[in-house]
């Protein structure tokens, strides 16, 4: 009896140990013996893949189930319920020009034709984003400094801190053809459209910067170019005079897409 409880026992011990043994195999790559591999590893489930339909084989049960997949052409992502906020992101109501396609890499997006003149037409669009009113200090101080740290963290390298054009760019020579703000002829409208589609040797800003972000640098640009923009003082002067004094010159008559200059 002894014996055979003996037996049993040294049995026992020898199934345990070889389990536990025979976990940790010899390959130190190995991760040995696994109870639960789904815990390990959890099947890889990749965005826009569509499971329904894979490698030619069709997988009737998860046809029918949502997934991320490539949403369709058109599609408008969400910003939430704030109408103006909304508003600010609807798609750009002007195409750029087929010249673009070109110039700036835009192949397999719908174009105007080269007779419309797209940068034309945004000359008397108005900035829609509304600026905080100087009284309410905190949204005021917050939004221009908003708007510094996006211009000196995407546009200073080239523009120059000041808008003058002498970016860290320019100054190593790297780069060449950047205005000062003070020479450029673009209304407000024209600048979103140059710095959402590019101009010339300025690529296309659009895919850093999105629409509210660009209205932003407009007003900021402006404020560069006349520090009362945007303050109370500014609005009375542009009431009684009906238009913005800002005394800004036009280096030469060679834009000539660019003619009006109401800012
Ligand atoms: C790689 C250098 C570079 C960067 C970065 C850059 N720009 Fe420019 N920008 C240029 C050049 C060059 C021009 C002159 C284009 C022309 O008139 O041919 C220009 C022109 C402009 C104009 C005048 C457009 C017009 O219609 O005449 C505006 C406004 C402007 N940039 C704003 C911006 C803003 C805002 C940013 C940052 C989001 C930015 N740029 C980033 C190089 C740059």
């Amino acid at each position: 009896m002894k014996m055979k409880l003996r037996i049993i026992g040294s049995l026992a011990i020898a199934a345990v140990s070889t389990l536990i043994l025979g976990s940790c195999g010899g390959d130190p790559d190995s991760p040995g013996l696994e109870y639960m591999p789904d815990m390990y590893r959890s099947p890889a489930v990749e965005p826009y893949v569509d499971y329904g339909h894979i490698k030619e084989r069709e997988n009737p049960e998860l046809k029918t189930r949502l997934s991320a997949m490539t949403p369709p052409n058109g599609t408008i992502p969400y910003y939430g319920t704030d109408s103006a906020e909304v508003y600010l992101m609807l798609p750009y109501k002007h195409k750029a020009n087929d010249e673009f396609r070109e110039t700036h890499g835009m192949y397999g997006e719908e174009l105007s034709p080269k007779s419309i003149n797209t940068y034309e037409l945004a000359a008397t669009d108005k900035n829609p984003l509304a600026l905080p009113a100087e009284s309410d200090s905190l949204a005021y101080k917050a939004f221009w400094k908003g708007a510094e740290k996006l211009f000196v963290a995407n546009c200073a390298h080239c523009h120059g801190e000041k808008g003058d054009g002498n970016g860290p760019m320019m100054a190593n020579e790297t780069y060449t053809g950047v205005p000062d703000y003070k020479n450029v002829a673009a209304t407000e409208g024209q600048m979103f459209y140059s710095i959402y589609y590019g101009k010339g040797a300025m690529g296309s800003h659009r895919s850093i910067v999105n629409k509210k972000e660009i209205w932003t640098l407009v007003h900021y640009i402006q404020r560069l170019l006349n520090k009362d923009y945007g303050t109370a003082d500014f609005e009375a002067e542009a009431d009684t005079e009906g238009e913005e004094a800002e005394g800004e010159e036009v280096a030469d008559g060679e834009e000539s897409e660019g003619d009006g200059e109401e800012g």
